[in-house]
């Protein structure tokens, strides 16, 4: 399974990229805002420094402005993903851009007919927000499961599955059994991932055991 980190935070993209474990980036306007930088200059850096998928979304709501701003998007680096809404409107965009070979996620997905409709528009990826449909009291890692079921059933649909609004390390570890391509992970979270008390307490006591030896490895 692939890790994005999701963030538009430059130094937090950074402090990852050693780990070697980062696949790609994801943006939405809201991580933009965040980061209180102008998208073109933020998406820009980023793919100055992470040679995989990085997505930017467009903010029309309008077929033809969607498309406009996608091309925008896609000419600041080859690896732009253009992002856009789960809208009819959005997957309009999505099956033109396609159509161009410009790479695309639609977001914002929230069922699996939705995301039936992404891959049948010819989406590179679709986003299902599992941690947002977990706040409304729906299971999310439920929705990845359907959508894996039906991209499986049809060779022709080969739309990746991209497991967004991550909550929690549960939910990197049920998307990856459950198959998804891809999962979009906050920073935070990504480190956790490398955390277990029993790591800690079994290290502390080699090393403490090591320490009575009086050895040194050089
Ligand atoms: O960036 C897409 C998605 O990961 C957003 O997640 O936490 O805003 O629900 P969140």
């Amino acid at each position: 399974m692939k890790f994005f980190v999701d963030t538009a935070e430059l130094d937090e993209i950074k402090a990852l990229l050693s780990s070697n474990l980062i696949d790609g980036v994801t943006t939405n306007p809201s991580l933009i805002a965040k980061s209180g930088k102008n998208i073109k200059d933020t998406i820009s850096n980023i793919c100055k420094i992470v040679k995989g998928p990085v997505s930017a979304e467009v903010t029309s709501t309008e077929t033809e402005g969607m498309i406009e701003e996608g091309k925008v998007l896609y000419s600041i680096a080859s690896n732009v993903i253009v992002k856009l809404p789960l809208t009819w409107n959005g997957l309009e965009a999505c099956n033109r851009l396609s159509n161009e070979k410009i790479p695309t996620n639609v977001t914002l997905c929230f069922s699996a007919a939705q995301a039936l409709l992404a891959a049948k528009a010819g989406a590179t990826y679709v986003s299902p927000f599992i941690g947002r449909l977990d706040d409304s009291g729906i299971d999310g890692v439920e929705l990845i499961s359907q959508i894996r079921v039906i991209y499986d059933n049809y060779q022709d649909l080969d739309t990746k599955i991209l497991a967004a609004s991550i909550r929690n390390t549960n939910h990197v570890i049920q998307v990856s059994m459950l198959g998804a391509d891809v999962a979009t992970v906050p920073p935070k979270i990504l480190k956790d991932l490398v955390k277990h008390p029993l790591t800690d307490i079994g290290l502390e006591n080699f090393l403490s055991d090591w320490q009575k030896t009086g050895q040194k490895i050089n």
